[in-house]
């Protein structure tokens, strides 16, 4: 089946619209009809029915048609596109000169098949992770409301490094989505903003950058931790890492349950967040290689910077991987995984991508190594484990939550 495809050089070469798509055949034929096919990422995904793109993204690019934002001559703009979910903005517009921003490494791989997938070049991409970013001048800023608060007044405050004195800066969210403390974050980060009509859903929020309220970006959020197996260690977390503020009860659950491990233990920390279930792992036997992998660039520099912090000792033992699950980990090359999965993607409820992780695992643990896995008790876990490894144990569960553990035979 053809995926949705978006218009992006209909009117004055930029307005989106949802194909006919019963009236395309393929993909190549979306193509001649200067359709983009966008894909979720990663493609094949069960639920088709999620999009590639929303109504913020069509309600940016019409915007820009209909302002004339882009320039008439040859000549590229420059523009920074902030959280572009799966490349919808970055593919309508990569006849410019594009720097795409954002956390999430599924993201910015969905944003690069996109773009091999409807034959567009990337040489006009820049693309940068949430913390290393370039602070070239852009012409157009266009921002999709990030979910975490704290994340927003980050981006805001770098949006200042990316401003001279003439860029237009439009952010995009879900009319439900922006609300007066959103509009207040934006007035006293950034400057004075108006926000449009609400349009299928979406609104914009224009800004006039006033340069004085430029501030030093805002510091990672730092806790101690107050549970038994992990004392005296200090939480760092970057703006847009998972429950920033204080531990996760489902993983103050899972610290009670770890298991005991021996001397040389190959260890992946699967989803890792700030680290703390790798770094409790290695409080109980130091002797460990322990690998952490999380798809937000921020989640993994947390967990280096917890662990360089709390366990200098042991970093080199460490290694800290931005990855989607654990994509090419080597077969056989772990002996226990633990795992707090996520159960969404971006703003969507999903179980694929603890699907994902859990094959993943299958793939990646040797034979007689453990996944421990730690969930909601109504979301089935063991029922995909037992499926997958052929056994699935309780190691103990509360109202909330059960910990899981199931071994590669
Ligand atoms: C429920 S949080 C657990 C965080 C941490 N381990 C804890 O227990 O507090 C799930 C983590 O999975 C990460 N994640 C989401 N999708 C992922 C993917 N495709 N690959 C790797 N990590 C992913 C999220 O960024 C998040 O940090």
């Amino acid at each position: 089946m053809l995926s949705p495809c978006l218009n992006p050089q209909k009117a004055d070469g930029l307005l989106l619209e949802q194909a006919p798509v019963e009236a395309l055949d393929s993909t190549d034929s979306a193509r001649q009809a200067d359709l983009l096919v966008l894909e979720r990422y990663p493609p094949a995904q069960v639920n088709r029915s999620l999009q590639a793109w929303d109504s913020g993204d069509e309600y940016l690019l019409k915007t820009i048609a209909e302002q004339s934002l882009l320039s008439s001559s040859a000549t590229p703009i420059k523009i920074a596109i902030f959280n572009d979910n799966f490349g919808a903005l970055s593919c309508s517009l990569s006849h410019q000169k594009i720097t795409f921003i954002s956390d999430s490494y599924v993201a910015t791989k969905g944003c690069k098949a996109n773009l091999a997938n409807n034959l567009l070049s990337d040489e006009n991409i820049e693309f940068c992770n949430s913390i290393e970013l370039d602070e070239e001048k852009a012409d157009l800023i266009l921002v999709k409301l990030p979910k975490i608060k704290a994340y927003f007044h980050y981006q805001l405050q770098q949006i200042h490094r990316l401003c001279g004195d003439n860029t237009k800066i439009i952010i995009a969210g879900k009319a439900k989505d922006i609300h007066t403390s959103t509009l207040t974050l934006v007035e006293q980060q950034l400057g004075e903003c108006k926000t449009s009509i609400a349009w299928k859903k979406s609104r914009l929020i224009f800004v006039n950058r006033n340069a004085k309220k430029q501030t030093e970006l805002p510091a990672h959020k730092e806790w101690q931790l107050d549970v038994e197996n992990l004392n005296n260690v200090a939480v760092g977390n970057h703006a847009n890492v998972f429950s920033r503020d204080s531990l996760d009860i489902g993983a103050r659950f899972m610290l009670d349950h770890l298991p005991k491990v021996k001397a040389g233990t190959r260890v992946g920390d699967l989803g890792c967040g700030n680290g703390v279930l790798g770094m409790a792992l290695l409080q109980k036997q130091s002797d460990l290689t322990l690998h952490f992998f999380d798809e937000s660039f921020m989640a993994v520099q947390s967990a280096k910077m917890n662990v360089e912090k709390n366990f200098p000792e042991q970093s080199s033992q460490c290694q800290f991987h931005w990855n989607d699950c654990l994509n090419d980990v080597e077969a056989a090359s772990l002996d226990l995984i633990l795992c707090n999965p996520p159960f969404h993607q971006q703003q969507a409820v999903t179980d694929h991508i603890a699907w994902q992780m859990f094959q993943d695992c299958y793939q990646v643990l040797d034979t007689g190594g453990e996944v421990r896995i730690i969930g909601n008790r109504q979301l089935g876990y063991h029922i995909k484990l037992k499926r997958l490894f052929g056994n699935a144990r309780i190691v103990s569960s509360n109202k909330k939550f059960v910990v899981l553990s199931a071994v590669k035979l």
